[in-house]
C-alpha cells in the first residue's frame, strides 16, 4: 500500500517560541481532527529538531523531517549537519534536493545523491525534490527536465535503497507564487514520475512510492489535487505555517 503523507517545509521561519507554539497547536489539532490514515512530517529548522521532536513523540501520526543533510558523515565541515546527528535527535525524512538548495546552494545531482546515500544508511527516509523551472514548461521541456533529475541523482541507487525514498514534485513556478499546478498538471508530471522510476527500479517498488504534490498548495486546492491517482500527498510550504490551514490542507487528504 502505497503511503499518504502530508509535509510540512518551515523553510527559514519561526524562534524556537514560535516553533513550539506551532507543532504543539499542530499536534493537538491532528489528534482532535486527523483520523485517517496519513503521516504527518514537520521540518523545522536545525535547532529546533530536538524540541520539536519532544513534543510530536508520542503522537503516531506526527513524524520529524530535516530540511537538509551533509552528504559527508563527519570531521571539518564547519557549519553542516550530519545523518547521525539527525538521527540522534529522532529524525526519520529528511528533504533533499529542494529547488532553493539547488539554486542558492549550487547543490548538485551528484551531491544529491551522496546526501540520499548518507540518509539511507542512517534509517532515515530521503524526501526528494524535483521540478521544472517556468521556462523549461513553457519550452514544452518538462517531462525531459524531470525525467533527468531523477535518473542523474536516483538511478545508482539499489532497489532496497529505493524502497526508503519519498518523492516530491515541486514546480519551481508555483513555489510560493500562488501559482498552483492543476490538477491536471500534477497528475501527469506524477505519471510520468511514476513511469520513470519503474524503468530504474522494480515496478512494485515504483508502485508503491509516495509522490508528493509541493508549490502553493493550499486548503482551497488540496482536495483536488489529491484526489489524483498518483497524488500521494503533499510537501507544504507558506500553509504548513499556520495550524489551522496546515490542518486542514491534513483533512483533505
Ligand atoms: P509553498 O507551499 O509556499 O509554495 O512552498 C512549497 C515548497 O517549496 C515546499 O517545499
Amino acid at each position: 500500500m502505497r503511503k499518504k503523507i502530508v509535509a510540512g517545509n518551515w523553510k527559514m521561519n519561526k524562534t524556537a517560541e514560535e516553533a513550539l507554539s506551532l507543532v504543539s497547536e499542530i499536534d493537538n489539532m491532528v489528534k482532535d481532527e486527523v483520523s485517517g490514515e496519513v503521516a504527518v512530517v514537520v521540518a523545522p529548522p536545525f535547532p529546533f529538531l530536538q524540541s520539536v521532536g519532544k513534543l510530536v513523540q508520542g503522537n503516531d501520526k506526527m513524524h520529524l523531517a530535516a530540511q537538509n543533510v551533509s552528504e559527508h558523515e563527519s570531521g571539518a565541515y564547519t557549519g553542516e549537519v550530519s545523518a547521525a546527528m539527525l538521527k540522534s535527535v529522532g529524525v526519520e525524512y529528511v528533504i533533499i534536493g529542494h529547488s532553493e538548495r539547488r539554486l542558492y546552494h549550487h547543490e548538485d545531482a551528484q551531491t544529491l545523491y551522496q546526501k540520499m546515500k548518507a540518509t539511507i544508511a542512517h534509517g532515515m527516509k530521503p524526501i526528494f525534490c524535483c521540478g521544472e523551472p517556468l521556462e523549461e514548461r513553457d519550452a514544452d521541456r518538462h517531462f525531459e527536465y524531470v525525467g533527468k533529475q531523477l535518473h542523474d541523482s536516483l538511478s545508482y541507487l539499489s532497489n532496497e535503497e529505493f524502497d526508503q525514498v519519498v518523492i516530491a514534485y515541486e514546480p519551481i513556478w508555483a513555489i510560493g507564487t500562488g501559482r498552483t499546478a492543476s490538477s491536471q498538471q500534477a497528475q501527469e508530471m506524477h505519471e510520468y514520475i511514476r513511469e520513470q522510476l519503474s524503468r530504474m527500479f522494480d515496478a512494485e517498488a515504483a508502485y508503491n512510492c509516495s509522490i508528493l504534490y509541493g508549490g502553493s498548495c493550499n486548503p482551497k486546492n488540496a482536495q483536488e489535487l489529491f484526489s489524483q491517482a498518483d497524488v500521494d500527498g503533499g510537501l507544504i510550504g507558506g500553509a504548513s505555517l499556520k495550524s489551522r490551514d496546515f490542518t486542514d490542507v491534513i483533512k483533505s487528504i
